[in-house]
Order: C-alpha cells, then structure tokens, then sequence
C-alpha cells in the first residue's frame, strides 16, 4: 500500500494529474471498489487515466493489493477509509468522473439516511467534478434506484443521460461486471445502471 496510498493529511497537488507516475490525461475516482474487478479492469483498459480507488473494508483492500503486488500500475492511487475524505481533500473541478457501484444498499426504509447519495454528497461530487463529467451509479435495489434519480434531480447540478430504458437497462461499455452484481444476479435482481453529467 504505501506506494499506492493516498494521504489527505497533505495537501493535495495543485494539478491532480502529478499524483500519477503515468502521464494521464484524465482521473476517475472509484468509490467502494470491493473485490476491485471493475477498479482493475478500468486502470487496465485505459492507461492514460488516472484512477483513485477507496474501499475502507480491510479485506477488500487487502484482495486488490494481492492483484498487483510486485507490478502496482502507475496510473492507479488507492484511499483506505471513508469517500468523503477524500472528497473533501480533492481539488474544485479536479475530476473527469465518478463511479460509485452498488453502494451499500441499505434496503430498510429508517435506514435510507445512511445512503451514500445525500444531498451533501452531491455537493461534494460537484464541487469535484468538471463541468461535463460523469457520475456513474449502478445498483440492483429499486428503492435506492429511485432515491438517486429523485436526489440528483433535487440536487440540480447533475442532468440524466437517458433517452430510452435501454440506456439504464444496458450496462455500460466494456462493463466487466461486479461481485455484487453476480451475486444479485443469482438471487434472481436485475440492475439499473445511471449516467448523470454535472452540469
Ligand atoms: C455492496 S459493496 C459493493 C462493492 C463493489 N462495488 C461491487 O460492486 O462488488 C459496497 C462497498 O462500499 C464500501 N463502502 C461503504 N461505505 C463507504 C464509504 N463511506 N466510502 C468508501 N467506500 C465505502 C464497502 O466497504 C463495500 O465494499
């Protein structure tokens, strides 16, 4: 990890592009990677990208260095605790894009406040993000489905990208699927998987 860490106790770099050792031309922020699939299969694909995955869940963490141990990519940095640290840590306008797949689902309705998209999260997501960039949010729990599509409108500064049900229906390009998401497969739910551009 110390090689990979990012530590919010420092300020960040002015240009967040110097985090990297890869010369990359854009970042993307994973939050709650878990077994880290989609997190190493992103960094793979796109080499000119810069990738800042978070996961506080010690094993997960654990899982992923295992996967690049002795080869740690050079456009990858990873965070060990909350999202909003490193939110709040970021500079205004620093990132190209969100993703932020099946979040913890807290399925129970007194519990909906727990849920990682509040309207202080959108907050923060667009102070971070560009003008233009992407929030991705995918997840298998309708009521959490809804809850995003109602917050984001609430919130004003993220439009849907969305013109028919197949553009939510249909995972997105390259997707190479979750571990959550098999195992919602499995238990027989569907998905729906929702682009918003900030405004
Ligand atoms: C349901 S799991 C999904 C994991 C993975 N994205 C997947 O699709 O397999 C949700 C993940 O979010 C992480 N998580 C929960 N709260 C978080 C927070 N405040 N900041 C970052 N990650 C968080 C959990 O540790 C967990 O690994």
């Amino acid at each position: 990890m110390p090689g990979l860490a990012i530590n919010p106790d420092e300020s960040a770099p002015y240009d967040l592009r110097s985090l990297f050792g890869a010369d990359v031309s854009t970042i993307r922020l994973e939050i709650g990677f878990g077994g880290g699939e989609h997190l190493l299969h992103r960094v793979r694909e796109n080499p000119g990208t810069g990738f800042i995955g978070i996961e506080p869940f010690v094993n997960s963490m654990a899982k992923l260095l295992g996967q690049v141990e002795g080869a740690e990519p050079d456009n990858l940095r990873l965070y060990d605790d909350d999202a909003v640290a490193i939110l709040d840590w970021l500079p205004e306008a620093s990132l190209d894009h969100i993703d932020l797949l099946y979040p913890d689902p807290w399925p129970k309705r007194r519990h909906w406040k727990r849920r990682f998209v509040s309207q202080v999260n959108l907050d923060r997501f667009c102070r971070v993000l560009k003008p233009g960039g992407r929030f991705c949010f995918a997840s298998d729990i309708d009521s959490y489905i809804n809850w995003t599509l109602l917050h984001c409108r609430r919130h004003g500064g993220f439009g849907w990208q969305a013109q028919s049900s197949e553009d939510w229906l249909r995972p997105y390009d390259n997707w190479p699927g979750t571990r959550y998401e098999d195992k919602a497969r499995r238990e027989g739910r569907s998905s729906a998987y929702l682009t918003f551009l900030r405004i």
